[in-house]
């Protein structure tokens, strides 16, 4: 069974589908804790789950590196075989990726290297894509820039807003992390390999 540690920061629907997802018995993977930079809506979900959580808070230390450390030694404490960033949105120290990467991943609403960020689903439209989408990627010490394990494409309508299309992506967003996770704890996927 692949233990996780999953993180957010906002509304937590990817770590909601997560959750359900695991609730299955035969699912390969469980959710030990559920982590959070800020007293974030979804932690929830986690509370609904019986899952334990915790936050971190940038603003409680004194710089970016302490407050990786601090994160870091959160995550550790549930010992998990796989962190998961699921709407996280700050940028990991290296000393922080260091330690957990490749087993480590993130998932971002853009086909990278397209709009890597933090406005993805509004770069996209600014641009004037007609597609854009999903992407499962391996944290490594940039920003968006590690690995794709797995992406998938979603149509931009021409009448889409930012919150329309975010949705969209959203509901992709949701099977493909399900279907990464069992992935990789299947060792379908194997991300030392990926990460080479
Ligand atoms: C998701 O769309 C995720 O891809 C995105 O935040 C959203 C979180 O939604 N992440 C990023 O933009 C990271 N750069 P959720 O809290 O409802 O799962």
């Amino acid at each position: 069974m692949l233990k996780l540690v999953v993180l957010i920061s906002g509304s937590g629907s990817n770590l909601r589908a997560l959750l359900e997802a695991a609730s299955d018995d035969t699912y390969p993977a469980e959710i030990v804790a559920v982590g959070a930079d800020n007293a974030a809506s979804g932690l929830a979900h986690a509370v609904e789950f019986g899952v334990p959580t915790f936050i971190v808070a940038p603003q409680e230390y004194a710089n970016r590196e302490a407050w990786g450390q601090a994160l870091a030694a959160a995550i550790s404490e549930h010992q998990p075989d796989l962190v998961v960033c699921a709407g996280f949105m700050r940028i990991l120290p290296a000393d922080f990726v260091g330690l957990f990467s490749p087993q480590l991943i993130n998932m971002h609403p853009a086909l990278l290297p397209l709009y890597p960020g933090a406005h993805a689903v509004r770069d996209a439209l600014a641009d004037g894509a007609t597609v854009t989408g999903a992407s499962v990627h391996i944290v490594d010490e940039g920003v968006d820039t590690g690995p794709v394990i797995e992406q998938v494409q979603v149509v931009i309508n021409a009448d889409d807003t930012e919150e329309s299309l975010h949705e969209r992506i959203k509901a992709v967003e949701r099977e493909l992390i399900v279907r990464t996770v069992k992935n990789i704890a299947t060792k379908n996927i194997n991300l030392q390999e990926l990460a080479r």
